[in-house]
């Protein structure tokens, strides 16, 4: 071979490196995201436009194992996508000439007072997304005046959180042993959390095949186990998760809990109506954001015979699938007092721990506030039914 003949192969070597190589493929990126700066990756939380944006950081920071426990439905994911997909079945009407100098987006649910009325919706095992976990979760909140809900499952014990947000709302899950139940309720009631939702979509655990799979191997993530704080002092085993909650047991938390008693995971009329009737203060309408069961129904789809079949007798929230503030706007027009998001905070939380959950926060009141304004609705309750249609 010539001189010549050596470049020649060397220089297709490098070239044929260079293809393969995850430098070329950043490199593609960050020229695409010079085209469309919506697809650029923010270095800062304050830099980011949207949750979108956010979840872009988070899914390069995180090991496989934690991101597929963050975005995992059950099964083939169809009910997941449902979530989301259902905001776009509805448009907006907006009205003109209405002077939104002034927006209020404040609201009262359950007899306390939100500033927005979006909610942190309950997430177990947030240690192992952010060293700072619940714990840094409950300050974004804080600082952004927004309610939590704690998990059950959290790394950090109740008491912590609800003196880290001021104040928290509890998720109980049903447990068989009745004395797991008590000690949980009693914990949620001495930390001084003004609501207790016990979630009712999890008599089983989903079928989230990507998250057995990945936790499985270490190599990508599988890490240790963190305790889990709300289990601290119970003697008993810590089994959660019950196949024979029914009606009648319900009874029985019922008369437990001292402050009010919501249900998350109601999603049929029939069921809303025995929950009025079985003395529950609120309901949440919720699939547990498709990591339940595939059903392919979306919350939004729910939320109408729900609002319908109680009235104003209950207030009934909802989560699933809420990534804009439209999708917000669309949720209160059809019903919700208020609405809960669960994945765009982890995003947060796990693109740049406490700060990430504030922006996130703080970008979809932003946008909730703009369409408020677009739409000529200054109150939250001016966002009723004669501002949506469906497509
Ligand atoms: C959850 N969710 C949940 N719900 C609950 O009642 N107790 C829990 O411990 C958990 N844990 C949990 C972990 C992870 C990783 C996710 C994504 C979700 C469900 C959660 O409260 C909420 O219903 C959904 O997350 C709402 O859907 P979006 O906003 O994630 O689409």
């Amino acid at each position: 071979m010539t001189r010549n003949g050596h470049a020649d192969a060397s220089r297709r070597q490098l070239l044929e490196f260079l293809l393969q190589s995850p430098l070329l493929v950043a490199a593609t990126a960050a020229d695409t995201a010079w085209a469309r700066p919506e697809l650029a990756i923010p270095e800062s939380a304050s830099e980011a436009l949207d949750v979108f944006q956010i979840e872009r950081v988070a899914r390069g920071k995180l090991d496989p194992a934690t991101i597929h426990f963050i975005v995992n439905g059950a099964d083939d994911g169809k009910t997941l996508a449902a979530n989301r997909d259902a905001f776009d079945d509805w448009a907006i009407r907006v009205r003109r000439l209405v002077d939104v100098s002034r927006v209020d987006l404040g609201t009262t649910v359950l007899g306390q007072r939100l500033e927005v009325p979006l909610l942190l919706a309950p997430v177990g095992n947030q240690g192992t997304i952010h060293e700072g976990g619940e714990l840094a979760t409950a300050r974004a909140a804080r600082a952004t005046g927004h309610a939590m809900i704690a998990s059950t499952m959290t790394n950090a014990a109740i008491a912590d959180i609800a003196s880290a947000a001021g104040s928290a709302w509890f998720q109980l899950y049903a447990a068989p042993d009745r004395r797991l139940m008590e000690h949980l309720i009693g914990n949620a009631e001495q930390a001084g959390c003004p609501v207790i939702a016990l979630t009712v979509d999890s008599n089983v655990r989903g079928n989230r095949e990507g998250e057995r799979w990945w936790s499985r191997r270490p190599s990508t993530g599988g890490k240790p186990q963190l305790a889990l704080g709300n289990f601290t002092g119970f003697d008993g085993p810590p089994q959660i998760g019950n196949p024979a909650l029914d009606w009648k047991a319900l009874e029985w938390i019922r008369r437990r809990v001292r402050v009010k008693f919501v249900l998350k995971g109601i999603v049929t009329r029939e069921d809303a109506l025995l929950a009025r009737a079985a003395g529950v203060d609120g309901l949440i309408v919720s699939n547990h954001g498709g990591r339940q069961e595939e059903s392919l129904r979306s919350t939004l789809a729910s939320l109408p015979e729900v609002v319908a079949a109680v009235g104003s007798d209950l207030p009934v929230l909802i989560d699933g699938g809420i990534r804009r503030g439209t999708d917000i706007f669309k949720a209160l027009a059809l019903g919700a007092r208020a609405v809960c998001i669960g994945r765009p905070y982890l995003w947060g939380l796990g693109a740049f721990g406490e700060e990430g959950v504030a922006r996130v926060l703080v970008i979809l009141r932003e946008e909730l506030k703009r369409i408020m304004q677009f739409a000529g609705t200054t109150s939250i309750a001016a966002i009723d039914a004669t501002r949506i249609e469906r497509r």
